[in-house]
């Protein structure tokens, strides 16, 4: 692409910097658009976040992703954060409108997305593994589109907590799977994070459901291997990626990304 004095900035930020698919997925996405934009990865560490976030207001930075550490620690430095990442507690994304920064939060609305390409969420029901940061994302966008929500953890106190937070149906500690038929199972743990491990017994996986990880790198977890042997249709972490840079787009520019295109960088990128 050429890149002239129009040309828009936007960018990740988070640290370490290690290996991101965002700017890959970001740039393909803006030329398919034609948006005269580039997207860069910004290493941040904590103590220098608000530099960071003061350096974009300077520099006219037009869309920041953030992403870990830093989900919960920007809030401090915007100008809003719209009710729904105030709800979950995290914001993932900061757009620049005029001269204010406002924060919003696209994980949960990419993780959703992703699952109702395969399923209808009213009234199903849904196991979410976890009850950290990703958690909170997926059991918010589940309870907003009525699914009967269980939230599981190693932790149990953890998933009570959550549960009575968001409305949930139900929670309980990991080992307890088996006695909570599902429809829908997401896992929100790190546990499969570049191991080949996974937070659940494969004998308890429900046979008949869609079962969704946001670990996606391997991008066939132990879960969704197990999942797959026990017939249970998998869905990858990759989608809620995709899905919620669809919507930063939107957020920005109005406009309609390509999930195709997206997907394809994001393979590209590996
Ligand atoms: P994130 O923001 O990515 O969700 P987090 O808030 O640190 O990160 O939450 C990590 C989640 O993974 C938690 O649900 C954690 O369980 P605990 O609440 O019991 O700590 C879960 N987790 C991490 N390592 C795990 C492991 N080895 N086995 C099971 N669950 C694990």
């Amino acid at each position: 692409m050429r890149i002239t004095p129009n040309t828009d900035v936007c960018g990740i930020v988070l640290h370490p910097v290690g290996h991101t698919r965002s700017p890959a997925m970001h740039n393909a996405a803006f030329a398919a658009l034609g948006i005269d934009a580039v997207y860069a990865a910004f290493d941040v560490p904590p103590e220098r976040l608000g530099d960071a976030v003061r350096g974009a207001r300077a520099l006219g930075i037009r869309q920041l992703a953030v992403s870990i550490p830093h989900k919960v620690a920007v809030m401090e430095h915007l100008d809003e954060v719209d009710a729904t990442a105030r709800q979950i507690g995290a914001v993932n994304t900061v757009t620049r409108q005029g001269d204010r920064l406002i924060g919003s939060n696209t994980d949960w609305i990419g993780a959703i997305q992703a699952l109702e390409r395969e399923r209808k969420l009213a009234g199903t029901r849904a196991v979410v593994l976890g009850a950290g940061g990703a958690a909170r994302a997926l059991v918010y966008g589940l309870v907003e589109r009525g699914a009967e929500v269980v939230i599981l953890n190693r932790t149990p106190a953890r998933a009570q907590r959550l549960a009575e937070e968001f409305s949930a149906a139900g929670y309980g500690a990991l080992s307890t799977l088996g006695d909570h038929p599902c429809d829908v199972l997401v896992n929100t743990t790190s546990v499969g994070l570049r191991s080949d491990e996974s937070p659940v017994d494969p004998a308890a996986l429900p046979k008949t459901a869609l079962v969704m990880d946001s670990v996606y790198d391997p991008i066939e977890t132990r879960l969704l291997r197990d999942a797959k042997q026990r017939g249970a249709q998998t869905l990858s972490g990759k989608w809620m990626l995709v899905y919620q840079a669809a919507e930063q787009i939107r957020l920005w520019t109005n406009r309609e990304a390509s999930v195709d295109i997206l997907s394809q960088a994001f393979d590209a990128a590996k």
